[in-house]
């Protein structure tokens, strides 16, 4: 008799667990070693960059790269994207900004160091991310410099930075939903829909598949941070590593607080659901992303 045997298709967990661990081995050998002076400066990078965060948007990359098969290694990309996310969060919870003082279950870089360190650990963390999409693709330039105008664009004054400046002006007074809707699509929305196109571009995509990936990136990355405003509100120090209640203590526009617990949970699920037939679209190899978004959208931490 002949036996076939049919391959055991790898679990949701197990295959974000694998991408995650390519990404936490990229990230200890392209960040400069924590002994190399100046040492408190890469300690504190190293400090931030190994305190185990989910790794969503390294784990996007590396899916929407698998969507289509690929020259190139892609762990490089996501380990830059993970570092620019963490300067965003480094200089995120400074006293000028969010002054918190936990992140990812540890004091927050500032705490652990100083200030000033805080501030030139996330600096270095953003140019790091640039220099290593340069190094590392540099026999590619089409890619490089591709994988590098993404990063910039949704990285900058008019994306992320944009966001946490809007963010930043509206504490203390209600916005209007328009304000609410910029700060959220921008501070967060712009650097995970960047995650995927990156990761797409490894591909040699079509424009419209690239033109899906955003609009598929934007609808996450608001899923994901409305989620993050009901968290906030819901969940305990312990399960999320960071402080709780400090969206309302901070008098910040959240979802929560604007539209209530419940419609915020509606409006995240209306985004998970545009997001998912966005991805069924584009096609290809695209399960694992299919399931791996539900999960960010079903997520407790
Ligand atoms: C926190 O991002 C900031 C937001 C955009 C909500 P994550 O929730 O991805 O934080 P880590 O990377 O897991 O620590
Ligand atoms: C952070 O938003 C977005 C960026 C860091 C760009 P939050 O301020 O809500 O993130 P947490 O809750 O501190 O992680
Ligand atoms: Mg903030
Ligand atoms: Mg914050
Ligand atoms: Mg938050």
């Amino acid at each position: 008799m002949v036996r076939i045997h049919t391959p055991v298709q790898p679990t949701v967990k197990e295959k974000s667990d694998d991408y995650r661990q390519h990404v936490e081995t990229g990230i200890d050998a392209l960040l400069p070693p924590a002994e190399k002076r100046p040492v408190r400066l890469h300690q504190a990078m190293r400090h931030s960059m190994e305190a185990g965060g989910k790794r969503i948007r390294p784990v996007l990359l590396l899916a929407a790269a698998d969507l289509f098969p690929k020259q190139s290694d892609p762990v490089p990309a996501a380990v830059a994207i993970e570092c620019l996310h963490t300067y965003t969060l480094i200089h995120d919870d400074l006293p000028a900004l969010d002054n918190s003082d936990l992140r990812r279950g540890r004091p927050s870089c500032h705490c652990a160091f100083d200030e000033a360190t805080a501030l030139l650990a996330g600096d270095a963390l953003l140019t790091h991310a640039f220099h290593i999409l340069a190094q590392s693709y540099a026999e590619e330039s089409a890619l490089s410099c591709g994988l590098m105008q993404i990063l910039s664009y949704a990285a900058g004054s008019t994306r992320l930075i944009g966001g946490q400046q809007e963010d930043i002006e509206n504490e203390g007074r209600v916005a209007s939903a328009d304000t609410l809707h910029y700060i959220h699509e921008n501070k967060t929305a712009a650097l995970i829909a960047a995650s995927l196109r990156m990761g797409l571009l490894f591909t040699q995509p079509e424009a419209g598949q690239l033109d899906l990936m955003e609009l598929a990136g934007g609808q996450i990355g608001l899923c994901f941070q409305i989620i993050d405003d009901i968290l906030d509100a819901t969940s305990t120090v312990e399960t999320m590593g960071k402080p709780v209640g400090s969206d309302a203590a901070a008098g910040k526009n959240t979802y929560v607080a604007l539209h209530g617990i419940e419609s915020a949970r509606e409006m995240a699920r209306s985004h998970a659901k545009q997001a998912l037939e966005q991805v069924q679209q584009i096609g290809g190899n695209n399960k694992f992303l299919l399931q791996f978004i539900e999960s960010l959208e079903a997520r407790i931490s």
